[in-house]
């Protein structure tokens, strides 16, 4: 076999009895890599530590058997090792990544190397095979890319419902304005000139005025549940505090609101973040909570900024498994989390629900907070 060695290998015994013993002992101490040879015809040929750990084989049940076994059905069907081989021989050297099968049946995601070994006379004596376990690391990136879409997808959603709640705002918003007025006009010239034919259709112009108030109404009311222009334009606070003022008024359920008048100002994924939790917070109070008063705190204590929403109704065994289709509390956690924040969760039955959100400021961010506010 044409290997160069350095130097340090051959150390005081020259001998190649002892050059192969220490390879064989390095292969052997490697735990985390399966590296074993394969004849020309693809049998294994030899079997290290690591191949016994990562594919589950004693050398007794492998050596001998072709490599294909390491193969799914599907890759063996498809001709799979036989190119990999074949591939190997006419670049010298072939990479591969792919699910391979281990001895109990289970699955693991592969990366796999596989050199093409010749003698001094430029015959093939065999295939060089190491083997990687990637799975945890392929499990640990498919985490991190539902992450990410989960995060794009929020954002994308979270511009649409904007877009959706400025339209609503400006163009119906100001549209029931223009008929209000125009009702109006209609009315006073309707009491100026008024006949008795005229005057019969007071009452109805009434009501349909009456109508369009409640319109202008339910079309704020949608607009700012779909995304409330005051974040935007005057900030968290000035949204929370209207927020909780609403619930007052729909609900009937006292809102106390203690906000920091010294908060930093924040940047708009950790407005929308709060303001998203404060909101589904406050919609479980209504559904589930049959609350009398509920808190709301804001406060941004040096790198911390703290949001809490405590209530005195029913509570709830945070311990029993969540609904299937429960989606609210869930999302709080992960908006949260994309945010490199934490969200916790107090609750017992008959003892109301405290939701504790915390994000900690970036560095850049936290400059600001000696800064006056805008
Ligand atoms: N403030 C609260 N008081 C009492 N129970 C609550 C409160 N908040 C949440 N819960 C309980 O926790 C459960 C899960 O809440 P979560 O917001 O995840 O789902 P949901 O409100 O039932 O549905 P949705 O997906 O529409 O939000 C609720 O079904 C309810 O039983
Ligand atoms: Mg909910």
């Amino acid at each position: 076999m044409q290997t160069a060695k350095p130097a340090s290998w051959y150390g005081r015994n020259n001998s190649n009895i002892a050059i192969e013993e220490r390879y064989r002992l390095l292969i052997d101490a490697v735990h985390d890599y399966a590296i074993f040879m394969l004849e020309p015809t693809g049998c294994v040929a030899s079997w290290n530590q690591g191949a016994q750990r990562i594919k589950g084989y004693t050398p007794d049940e492998i050596v001998g058997q072709h490599f294909s076994l390491f193969y799914t059905a599907e890759d063996i069907a498809d001709g799979r090792p036989a190119r990999l081989l074949d591939a190997a021989m006419r670049r010298g050297r072939v990479e591969d990544e792919g699910w391979r099968v281990r001895k109990d049946g289970s699955r693991f995601w592969a990366n796999v190397i596989i050199t093409a070994v010749y003698d001094e006379h430029a015959a093939l004596v065999g295939f060089a095979k190491i083997t990687r376990d990637l799975t945890e690391r392929r499990r640990l990136d498919e985490l991190e890319r539902a992450h990410m879409t989960s995060a794009l997808v929020q954002h994308a959603r979270e511009n649409e419902q904007k877009r959706l709640a400025r339209e609503l705002h400006d163009d119906l918003g100001q549209r029931l304005v223009a008929l209000k007025m125009a009702l109006a006009r209609h009315q006073t010239e309707l009491l100026e000139t008024s006949t008795e034919a005229h005057s019969a259709h007071l009452p109805s112009l009434g009501e349909i005025s009456a109508q369009i108030d409640e319109l202008t109404v339910s079309v704020r009311r949608i607009a700012a549940d779909l995304r409330p222009l005051l974040l935007d334009d005057f900030g968290l606070e000035a949204a929370l505090e209207s927020m909780a003022h609403d619930f007052e008024h729909r609900h009937g359920v006292t809102v106390q609101c203690d906000l920091d008048p010294h908060m930093p100002q924040l940047d708009e994924p950790a407005s929308t973040a709060l303001f998203r939790v404060a909101q589904e917070a406050l919609t479980n109070i209504a559904r589930h909570a049959r609350a009398h008063t509920v808190t709301l705190g804001l406060t941004g204590h040096g790198a911390i900024i703290r949001l809490k929403i405590r209530d005195d109704g029913t509570g709830f065994d945070t311990h029993a498994a969540a609904r299937p289709d429960a989606f609210g509390l869930t999302g709080m956690r992960e908006r949260m989390l994309q945010l490199g924040g934490t969200l916790s969760i107090e609750s017992a039955p008959g003892a109301g629900t405290a939701i504790v959100a915390e994000l900690r400021l970036p560095a850049a961010q936290r400059v600001r907070l000696t800064e006056p506010r805008a």
